[in-house]
């Protein structure tokens, strides 16, 4: 089985990016299967640090097919920004990059709808990253959504105008002012760019492939915590973020997936509204997204952080299917005298374990670690890092049963540690 999956396990931001960078040396594909600019996945070498948000974090590597699959919604205006970003030849790019024609676009009535229904939603809004995702993953749903593969035909205009149609009436019923106009001219020059690239049936490609023993890692967006269906909803992304949904978003059959790679930090992350049991509004919590530099990578936001939440964590490993878990920014908890990682959580008096479909307030339980004070950024063997960075290692392996068979240290690709 060559095809493998690397997937975040808390609330996104796990580094997903970083990883993924670091491991494309040993895949010819890689590949994202669902969200969209809504995500933002960094990766550094060579001192340089990038930031992607369609295109999947193989980019870089000369040689590579990256893919972006039936799964992922496309607004082209982002897509043309980021690819004037990454500081590729277009000519490389167009080389290395296939986009599926059955991708549906982020439209800009999209992104005014997006802000329209937080704006509406006051006190209760989701903190969306307001890219559009809602909306356009709404209309494709619904089927009223408008795929990649259309802009080569000669009516394109004509079908982007009716949606326009369609959602200016939608807008009208809200009390919202907005300009569209400005947005729609950088859209247009992005689908322009668009048009250069390969943009075709990417399930066949991916099959064939796959087939003739190529290897192909599927690169998730957001977290199992944002999932659609397993996320604290409504306080989620709209997209299934499970391994499941890499099947679906890029169609391949289950029986293809070999590893599932499971990425978490050291802590937890949160950015937007919705439940978060371990979240620190303290000193700690500070201490936590100052060392950690824990601001949204797309929207600048200030992440929420708090300590390790394992009945999270294990419930985003059994709906995934995890084979091997990934930690990173254990560099981030060094420097703590005492660690604390929730074992379980107190709901109205009772200890339970599940996660609720309904968000019912829990209080955590924790169990507490002792600390290490070295910094440990430099070290590139496993052998190497302080005894209780293992022994906390070693707690959350023997609380989950699965092995953790990476360890990140920093955010450079080389600041990788595998066992
Ligand atoms: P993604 O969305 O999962 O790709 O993660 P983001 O890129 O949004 O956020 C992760 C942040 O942590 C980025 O700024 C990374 O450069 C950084 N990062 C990744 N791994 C490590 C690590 O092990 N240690 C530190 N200190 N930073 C890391
Ligand atoms: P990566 O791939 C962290 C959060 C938003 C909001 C909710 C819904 O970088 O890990 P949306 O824009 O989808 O309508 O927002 O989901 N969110 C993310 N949080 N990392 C992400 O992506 C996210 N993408 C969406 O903050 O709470
Ligand atoms: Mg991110």
């Amino acid at each position: 089985m060559n095809i493998d999956i690397l997937l975040g396990l808390q609330w996104g931001d796990e580094g997903k990016g970083k990883i993924v960078d670091a491991i494309s040396p040993g895949y010819d594909i890689i590949a994202r299967f669902q969200g969209g600019p809504n995500a933002g996945h960094s990766l550094e070498f060579n001192n340089v640090k990038h930031v992607l948000h369609l295109i999947p974090s193989g980019i870089f590597h000369p040689e590579k097919i990256n893919i972006i699959g039936n799964g992922v919604v496309i607004d082209p205006a982002v897509f043309k920004k980021e690819t004037e970003s990454l500081g590729l030849p277009k000519q490389e790019l167009i080389k290395r990059l296939v986009i599926s024609a059955r991708a549906n676009l982020i439209l800009p009535g999209h992104r005014i709808l997006d802000a329209a229904y937080e704006h509406q939603k006051g006190c209760s809004k989701i903190g969306s990253t307001l890219k559009g995702i809602g909306p356009a993953y709404t209309d494709k749903v619904a089927r009223n959504g408008l795929r990649v593969g259309e802009i080569l035909k000669d009516d394109f205009r004509d079908l982007y105008n009716a949606h326009l149609e369609s959602h200016l009436s939608l807008l009208r019923n809200f009390d919202f002012t907005f300009d569209l106009k400005e947005y729609e001219a950088g859209w247009f020059e992005g689908i322009e760019l668009l048009k250069k690239f390969r943009i075709i049936n990417t399930e066949y490609l991916i099959n064939n492939l796959t087939s003739k023993g190529k290897k192909l890692l599927a690169e998730g967006a957001q977290g199992t915590m944002l999932d659609i269906d397993f996320g604290s909803y409504p306080f989620v992304t709209s997209s299934n973020t499970i391994s499941a949904g890499a099947c679906t978003g890029l169609g391949i059959s289950p029986k293809r997936i070999g590893e599932v790679f499971g990425i978490f930090k050291a802590y937890c992350t949160r950015v937007g509204s919705g439940p978060f049991p371990t979240e620190l509004s303290d000193q700690t919590g500070a201490l936590l997204r100052e060392k950690g530099h824990e601001f949204g990578s797309t929207t600048g936001r200030p992440r929420r952080c708090g300590w390790l939440d394992l009945p999270a964590l294990k419930y985003a490993i059994m709906l995934n299917g995890v084979t091997q878990l990934f930690m990173t920014k254990s560099d981030v908890v060094s420097g703590f005298s005492n660690i604390k990682v929730c074992t379980s959580y107190l709901s109205a008096g009772k200890e339970v374990t599940e996660i609720t479909f309904d968000n019912s307030p829990v209080e955590p339980v924790y169990a507490e670690l002792p600390g290490w004070m070295e910094n440990i950024s430099g070290i590139r063997e496993y052998s190497g890092l302080p005894e209780n960075l293992k022994k906390y290692i070693k707690f959350i392996e023997d609380q989950t049963g699965i092995p953790v068979t990476m360890v990140s240290v920093g955010p450079d690709r080389k600041e990788t540690i595998f066992r």
